[in-house]
């Protein structure tokens, strides 16, 4: 019996702030943005879109396709949570009219988050495969204005369905860990906003990669060659070049220009208009290679880095089933970025100081386009509509 992902689409938001904008505004050279960082767009949540109804929109063409009273289980990833207590995936659970047989609960870790929930996901389906389990990825990333992360904002989700046989990728036994504990990403209790040592961040990451191949290798035996395409965790999307070539220049493999590009390219088309969008900017990134690979895939065995500050690291890796193609939802991904609706610096700002959820009653004009919607809060409950 395989295990792993049967169904997989993600969402963003409504909107979006150029970087061109952003560079105009900063007076900084756009280079810096289209070529350093590898970014030109940032997805921007409006004030009634929060990690809920971004779920919501990831995973309703998921069931449209399935009976949702076959889900046992919402895991739900996210390091913007929206209450210290009550898990996201019980929100989600009622908007989506979930089966009241099916537990949820909110897995955290920064980025790395959507990875522990779809490796635990695996591991329940491994050990009872009558369950069929919703995993979640949601973030919206937001850093202070004028800080160093400002121009890798963005969020999204991804919704993943994870079953025995699944449809489009079968997760392989096997992984390699790291985890140390440092300070180059936090976002303290009292804030809405991440504080990030940005430079050290990316120093650590690249450290981990090479712990985390390590450990992967000991236990597995499988080496670089054996993998055909590496989808890496995407702040911002320069990131992917920087981890992959430290990971050749660690195991010293040979490879030319072509192969690098086959390797990683396709993973990064999204990510580099949608932003970082933390726990689900690799499975963003994944689904950016399925939908804009240019030969098929099946048979192939992907590499996977999940990172999260802090920090977490995890590489696996998982084969491309036969037939995946049909079960490809690139047409949605694609329709959500194309229409997204672009902003000028003060509509940003204005979204960005929108959005205060302190308040004990607040109403939301209806600015998010989608099915999904923050209406407000009352007595301090959130309160979501779906509109049909
Ligand atoms: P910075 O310090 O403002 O930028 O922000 P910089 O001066 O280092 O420039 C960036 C790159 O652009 C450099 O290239 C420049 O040379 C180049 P590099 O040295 O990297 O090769 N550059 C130009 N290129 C062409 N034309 C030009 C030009 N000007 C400059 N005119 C930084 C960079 C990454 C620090 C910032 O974006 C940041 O703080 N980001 C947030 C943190 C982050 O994304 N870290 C990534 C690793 S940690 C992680 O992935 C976890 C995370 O997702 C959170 C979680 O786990 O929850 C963040």
């Amino acid at each position: 019996m395989t295990v792993g992902i049967d169904l997989i689409h993600f969402s963003t938001s409504d909107y979006f702030l150029g970087l061109d904008t952003y560079a105009k505004e900063k007076s900084v050279d756009l280079d810096k943005f289209h070529i350093g960082i590898g970014q030109e767009k940032m997805s921007i949540a409006p004030p009634d879109e929060d990690i809920i109804t971004l779920a919501a929109k990831a995973a309703d063409p998921i069931l449209a396709q399935i009976n949702k009273d076959e889900i046992t289980a919402v895991l739900f990833a996210t390091e913007s949570g929206i209450d210290q207590s009550k898990s996201a995936g019980a929100f989600l659970h009622g908007l989506l009219q979930l089966p009241n047989r099916c537990r949820t609960v909110e897995f955290k870790h920064a980025c790395y988050a959507g990875t522990a929930a779809l490796q635990m996901a695996t591991k329940m389906v491994t050990a009872n495969p009558k369950e069929k389990i919703l995993v979640i990825a949601a973030d919206i990333a937001k850093y202070d204005i004028d800080s160093s992360g400002e121009a890798t904002q963005g969020c999204g989700a991804v919704a993943m369905l994870i079953t025995e046989n699944p449809r489009i990728l079968s997760i392989e036994p096997g992984s390699g860990y790291y985890t140390e504990d440092v300070n180059d990403f936090w976002r303290p209790n009292h804030r809405e906003t991440a504080l990030v040592d940005g430079k050290y961040s990316t120093k650590v990451y690249l450290s981990s990669l090479k712990h985390a191949w390590d450990n992967f290798v000991e236990e597995t035996g499988r080496n670089f060659y054996d993998i055909d395409a590496f989808c890496y965790h995407i702040p911002f999307s320069r990131m992917t070049e920087k981890a992959h070539k430290t990971l050749i220049k660690k195991v010293g493999a040979k490879i030319d220009d072509a192969t690098f590009k086959l390797q990683t390219e396709a993973g990064q088309v999204y990510n580099r208009i949608v932003g970082n969008s933390y726990s689900a900017s690799l499975y963003i990134g994944f689904c950016s290679f399925l939908d804009n690979a240019n030969a098929s895939l099946e048979g192939k065995r992907f590499g996977f880095f999940s990172y999260g500050s802090g920090c977490v690291a995890e590489f696996f890796t998982g084969i491309i089933q036969p037939g995946y193609q049909d079960l490809l939802m690139a047409d949605s991904h694609r329709q959500q970025i194309e229409s997204r609706q672009e902003l000028n610096y003060q509509q940003y700002l204005a979204f960005y100081h929108s959005g205060d959820t302190t308040k004990e009653n607040v109403n939301y004009p209806a600015t998010n386009h989608g099915k999904y919607r923050l209406k407000g809060i009352e007595h301090h409950i959130r309160q979501y509509e779906k509109k049909d």
